[in-house]
Formats: structure tokens, sequence, C-alpha cells
């Protein structure tokens, strides 16, 4: 079993904010977070998927065709946009990275499964909120 990562960065705006919750409460357990005009990050992500190396080509999946996925499912849709309401996959959710990150794995694990010549899994999604603040997720429920 062998591990590929690929490393991804993206730009986006958003809030925390719970629409059953009062403006207060908002406040309350989301503090500067849920500013009502937005906040952005700088966005790292890093894919990481597992397998077995092919034999004639030495490789697990060809990077490309795994950074075209994530450039497709991911970063055009997300980057430079705003996640509360520019990004259809995200609507309705609270956009905590953890939130987020579950959905980048719903989508690339979609998108992986029906990808013809990569003959890999996802194994990991990490996203970087801040240099200091990442979550991990490997799809476990
Ligand atoms: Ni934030």
């Amino acid at each position: 079993m062998i591990y590929v990562c690929r490393r991804e960065h993206f730009n986006a705006a958003h809030k925390l904010f719970n629409p059953k919750w009062s403006d207060k409460k908002n406040k309350e357990v989301f503090g500067v977070c849920s500013n009502k005009n937005w906040h952005g990050h700088n966005y790292e992500m890093i894919v990481t998927v597992k397998g077995e190396v092919d034999k004639d080509s030495g490789m697990l999946i060809n990077l490309k065709i795994l950074s075209k996925i994530i450039k497709e499912e991911i970063l055009d849709k997300v980057d430079h946009k705003n996640l509360n309401i520019d990004v259809p996959f995200l609507k309705g959710i609270i956009t905590s990275t953890e939130n987020v990150t579950i959905k980048f794995w719903e989508v690339i694990e979609k998108r992986l499964k029906s990808t013809k010549g990569a003959n890999c899994s996802l194994h990991k999604i990490r996203v970087y909120e801040t240099p200091r603040n990442f979550i991990d997720y490997y799809g476990e429920k």
C-alpha cells in the first residue's frame, strides 16, 4: 500500500452562522467568525489517495489526473468564492472547516470512483483553515 498526496490552495470567504440561533447566540458560539459581513481564509488542502503501485507505470495514479479532479471538483467552485452562498454543494450547511472537509470528501470520492485510470481510493483529506488550525477526515462516519 502506498499513499500519494496532492497539496492545493484556495482563498474563500465565509461566516459561521446557525440560522436557528439568535444573533446573540451566534456571536457567543462563533465569536468573530460569525461576523455578518464575512471574513476570509487562505485555505490549504492536502488530498491523499492510496493503493498499489502499477507495475508498468511505477505509479499509483498519474498526479495530473488527481490534480485535474481537485481543480474541477473543488478549486474551480470554491476559489475566490463565498462558501456560504456561491458553492452549490455547500448550500445549507454551516461552513465550518469540519463540514467543508466532509463535503470535499464526498465530491472527490464520487469523481475518483468514476475516473478511468484512477486505480486508487481516497484515504484522507486535510484542510487548513489557518496554518495552525486544520481538519483531517478519513471518510469515517
Ligand atoms: Ni472563518
